[in-house]
């Protein structure tokens, strides 16, 4: 039996609006979500017993079954026993690029990769509608990460529509390695300090949903105008996170100095922040002024574009 080897990008926000709260602990969002040139490789391989092994070359991830990826994995052995019987074990490999706890989706990408993974090496034969319900069980974003590129995605984010593809707008990340923001601790905080301003009406949620579908930022993703598009970002989790974490306000106020960034914009719950920047040139710019200012070394720093597809087998 063969092995996979799997591309697993990551995702950032172009946009996140809270719309309201629900009966799950979860909340109504709507969001554009957007692929990135930055990835980590799943390497999934047949073992010869009955067991799931993941392995990772990060030593902040955890190997067992708080791990996404392996979770993803007990899933496709448990909805899909007979296989899993009949093929024995799997081996999971995690080549980590994508900065952990930043928001960028590191770990629902991993998983993504390994239901498609898992597909191929059973010969399954599931649709991306069957991988993506099954992604909606582990997170919120594993849907999106199976097919990625550009998509609205509404609910608990796992509902997806998707938009014309962005191709090659040039992107600048930075994420602070030992900087850690909890998804629960910002949503939490955000229902806490924001709560009243809630629409709590179920046709209303609807209609702000649809509202956004017409909206300006997915407007100027149709006209493909990198320039407006740069100019809507958007992120509810800002008002909470950049007020907690003044280093992570600072970064985001140095990237909206810099010439030749058209936007910037903190990703999911942070704390990674990306700016848009107008050609790959100026990305490497931005990239070098921003180490001037902070040398430390604590901080990560990537030049990325946006990508037009999520999970690929590697050429
Ligand atoms: O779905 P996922 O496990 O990735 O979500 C992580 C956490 O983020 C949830 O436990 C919840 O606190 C928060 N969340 C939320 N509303 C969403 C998505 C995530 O409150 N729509």
């Amino acid at each position: 039996m063969r092995s996979y080897s799997l591309i697993a990008p990551a995702k950032i926000n172009l946009y996140l609006e809270i719309i309201g709260d629900r009966s799950d602990g979860y909340h109504e969002l709507a969001m554009i979500l957007q692929s990135i040139d930055l990835a980590d490789q799943i390497d999934i391989h047949p073992a010869s017993t009955e067991t799931i092994r993941v392995h990772c070359n990060h030593p902040q991830v955890p190997t067992d079954n708080s791990n996404l990826a392996y979770r993803a994995a007990a899933l496709m052995a448990t909805k899909f026993a007979d296989a899993f019987r009949n093929f024995g074990g799997i081996d999971i490999t995690i080549k980590k690029r994508i900065p952990v706890a930043a928001g960028l989706a590191g770990g629902s990408t991993n998983a993504a990769a390994v239901l498609v993974g898992i597909d191929l090496l059973w010969n399954l034969g599931l649709t991306f509608a069957e991988l993506e319900e099954l992604g909606a069980t582990l997170g919120s974003d594993v849907p999106f990460c199976i097919s990625g590129g550009t998509a609205i995605a509404t609910g608990r984010g796992e509902q997806l529509s998707p938009l014309p593809s962005l191709d090659h707008i040039h992107i600048v990340l930075a994420k602070y390695r030992s900087l850690e923001v909890s998804t629960p601790w910002a949503y939490n905080t955000y229902r806490q300090e924001f709560g009243g301003t809630y629409i709590r009406d179920t046709a209303n949620l609807a209609d702000r949903a649809n509202a956004v579908h017409s909206g300006e930022i997915v407007k100027a993703i149709v006209n493909k105008n990198t320039v407006e598009i740069a100019q809507k970002l958007h992120n509810d989790l800002e008002k909470v996170v950049l007020p907690a974490y003044p280093q992570v306000l600072h970064l985001r106020e140095l990237f909206a100095t810099q010439p030749g960034v058209l936007g910037t914009m903190m990703s999911g719950s942070g704390p990674s922040v990306f700016a848009i920047v107008e050609s790959a040139e100026q990305a490497e710019i931005v990239k070098l002024k921003i180490r001037e200012a902070i040398p430390d070394q604590d901080l990560e720093l990537f030049v990325t574009r946006t990508i037009t597809h999520g999970i690929k087998i590697a050429p």
